[in-house]
């Protein structure tokens, strides 16, 4: 594990501390925030900064306005819930550079925190322009990165800020580092990964990535479609175009090569159409109507992956293992991640979709850690260098 020189070496009584954030939550259609948790795992950082006397700054994106302010993506309700969990009022700056932002950031006293608006309202900041970079370097004098859910992009705020001031990693950032390296270095053995989700196209490097490093691979939810249809199952969802046909044989040779077991779904709930009704039905891979769609896995398939994780010392997870959106298909993840619970070693989680998972089925207990990061837990966890990390300075 490479650690990375933490916050709590940086001097910082009464400095311009600028902190970049991750508040990109999820929010009610009124802007209200509606899951907290990326705010609360930084309130460690900031009641140090706080403490030891320090003015902070913070900055961080909200959804993807495209360079464009947006009123729908202001961060102004998230200054306000940010406000009632430090038990101060936290200053909003109507942008996050020019005059007003640095008036404000020159007004803050010892303690006080001050939260500027959404970067990405400006172009330079996903572009990484550096005049932009600078413009925000201006307002702070040391830079600390706790926004573990974007250092894989290599934006103004993540890779052009820290190059220009003294750089340190929060603790939260440190804590994510300490939880996932094991995973993509030494993992302790029996290794067991399970991935859901959609889209095998974005999932596929991440999958390829456990060959060979896991001992067994447990693949559920859309995802499972394509490598289903691949082996022959009457089952539709993606097309298997040649370029994923290509793909996956590449995957089984190497996955036999390495010896990484692979499981996929051996029963599905589908939805079947009877006498103009929708009935939700349980029914074996092999006997599956043609063209049908899972919404999510069998209790046959529940057994068969609990039991593959009987034994294991890591369980790395992402992904729902059905539609969870829909109440008639969280079953399936919702079982085994119970059965996850029972058993001992170390259980990891990590992404956007999986937190809210777990959230909602209340089975939190059964992860050690479940990363703030979704894009970016997955890369680091396939062994990818991820710039806003490769910025800072070693430990
Ligand atoms: C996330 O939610 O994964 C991060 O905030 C990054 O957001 P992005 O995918 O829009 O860059």
């Amino acid at each position: 594990m490479v650690a990375k020189r933490g916050v709590q070496q940086a001097s910082v009584r009464g400095r311009r501390v600028l902190v970049r954030v991750d508040f990109n939550v999820p929010q009610l259609p009124n802007g209200q925030v509606a899951d907290d948790r990326r705010i609360r795992e930084a309130l460690p950082t900031l009641d140090h900064l706080r403490t030891a006397g320090a003015r902070t700054i913070l900055m961080s994106h909200l959804g993807r306005p495209g360079g464009r302010r947006d009123p729908q993506l202001t961060l102004r309700p998230i200054a306000r819930q940010l406000s009632g969990m430090l038990g101060q009022p936290v200053p909003m700056a109507t942008d996050c550079v020019g005059i007003e932002a640095i008036q404000q950031t020159a007004r803050l006293s010892n303690g006080q925190v001050l939260l500027l608006e959404n970067l990405r309202f400006h172009s330079g900041e996903e572009a990484n322009d550096p005049a932009f970079a600078a413009q925000l370097a201006q307002l702070g004098e040391v830079f600390v990165e706790e926004a573990f859910g974007s250092v894989h992009r290599a934006h103004a705020s993540t890779v052009g800020v820290p190059k220009l001031l003294p750089s340190y990693a929060g603790l939260l950032v440190q804590r994510e580092i300490e939880e996932l390296s094991p995973l993509r270095t030494q993992p302790q053995r029996p290794y067991v990964a399970l991935i859901g989700g959609a889209k095998v196209a974005d999932k596929l490097p991440l999958l390829a990535s456990f060959l060979g490093r896991a001992d067994t691979l447990l693949i559920g939810g859309a995802l499972a479609h394509p490598f289903l249809a691949y082996r022959g199952a009457p089952i539709g969802g993606e097309a298997l175009t040649p370029g994923l046909q290509k793909a996956l044989g590449e995957f089984d040779r190497r996955a036999e090569e390495t010896g990484t077991r692979i499981l996929l779904p051996i029963d599905l709930k589908v939805e079947i159409e009877r006498e103009g009704k929708t009935e939700v039905e349980i029914v074996p891979v092999p006997e599956l109507p043609l063209g049908a769609i899972g919404q999510d896995i069998g209790p046959a398939t529940i057994a068969q992956f609990i039991e593959a994780m009987q034994g294991s010392k890591t369980v790395f997870w992402n992904g729902p293992l059905g539609r969870t959106e829909d109440a008639r298909f969280v079953a399936g993840t919702k079982a085994v991640l119970d059965g996850l619970r029972s058993i001992p070693g170390h259980h990891i989680g990590a992404g956007g979709d999986s937190a809210r998972a777990v959230r909602e089925l209340g089975v939190s207990d059964a992860f050690a850690f479940l990363s703030t990061g979704g894009g970016a837990a997955l890369e680091y966890v396939q062994g990818v260098d991820l710039p806003g990390l490769s910025v800072l300075p070693d430990a």
